[in-house]
């Protein structure tokens, strides 16, 4: 169990559960911010306070996933959600998604760094085996994201989703506990109080992706 009170740390970033204290206008609006959405199925939808609250409620009663705030240490700005789950206990897997709401923060390595956190809390405090997550052809940064964090692209699903430009491919990701342990980055957590601290070495360069992948 992740408890309320737990504050998962790296170099710029601190990562505690969503509480209903979040689910305000700026939560609502960046779900409803078309930029923010492009590469979202939560696009389909629209979503009022009382839906994110109640949505945020279940994520607190269950431990079938952990909905994270992605708070900026220095001004305490929650810019963002980073969520493990649904995570499958029999087969020890779970999908990692994310988005970066305030978009005065992307380009500055927030999401490789949020990723870098949440495996880590995946594979050493949930002890899982696997990790993965899905990603619209179009969206260069959030593949890069995950690929400068050791997940390999395993698979693409062709023309499986409608992006707002047309047809776009699903690529799959994934990143097996056994390979996160022995990447250079994967340095051991200090420090077991209610605030891990996780120290993370310079991530590595981004290998060449695909050149089938193009940013739309
Ligand atoms: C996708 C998203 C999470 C990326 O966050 P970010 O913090 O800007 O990403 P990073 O700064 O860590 O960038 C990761 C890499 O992508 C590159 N990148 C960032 N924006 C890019 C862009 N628009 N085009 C091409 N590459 C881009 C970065 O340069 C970096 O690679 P590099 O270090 O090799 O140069 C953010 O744009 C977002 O939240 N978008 C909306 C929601 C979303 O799409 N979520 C992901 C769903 S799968």
């Amino acid at each position: 169990m992740i408890q309320l009170d737990e504050r998962f740390s790296s170099q710029r970033l601190t990562l505690r559960l969503v509480t209903e204290a979040d689910c305000g206008p700026v939560y609502v609006g960046w779900l409803a911010d078309p930029e923010v959405n492009r590469y979202l199925e939560t696009r389909f939808t629209t979503h009022s306070e009382t839906d994110i609250r109640a949505f945020v409620r279940d994520q607190l009663a269950h431990s079938h996933s952990w909905l994270f705030a992605m708070v900026l240490t220095a001004g305490k700005q929650h810019v963002g959600n980073i969520k493990i789950g649904p995570i499958n206990p029999h087969h020890k897997y779970a999908d990692v998604s994310y988005f970066i709401g305030d978009r005065s923060c992307w380009g500055q390595g927030l999401a490789t760094e949020a990723i870098g956190l949440v495996t880590r809390i995946g594979f050493e405090r949930l002890e899982l085996n696997r990790l993965q997550a899905g990603v619209y052809s179009g969206n260069v940064a959030s593949a890069k994201a995950l690929i400068k964090n050791g997940f390999q692209k395993e698979g693409r699903f062709r023309k499986q989703l409608q992006g707002s430009a047309g047809w776009e491919d699903h690529l799959w990701f994934g990143l097996l506990a056994e390979e996160w342990r022995v990447q250079p980055n994967a340095v051991p957590a200090t420090g077991t109080s209610s605030t891990t601290k996780i120290r993370l070495a310079e991530p590595p360069e981004t290998p060449g992706l695909d050149s089938a992948v193009t940013r739309r």
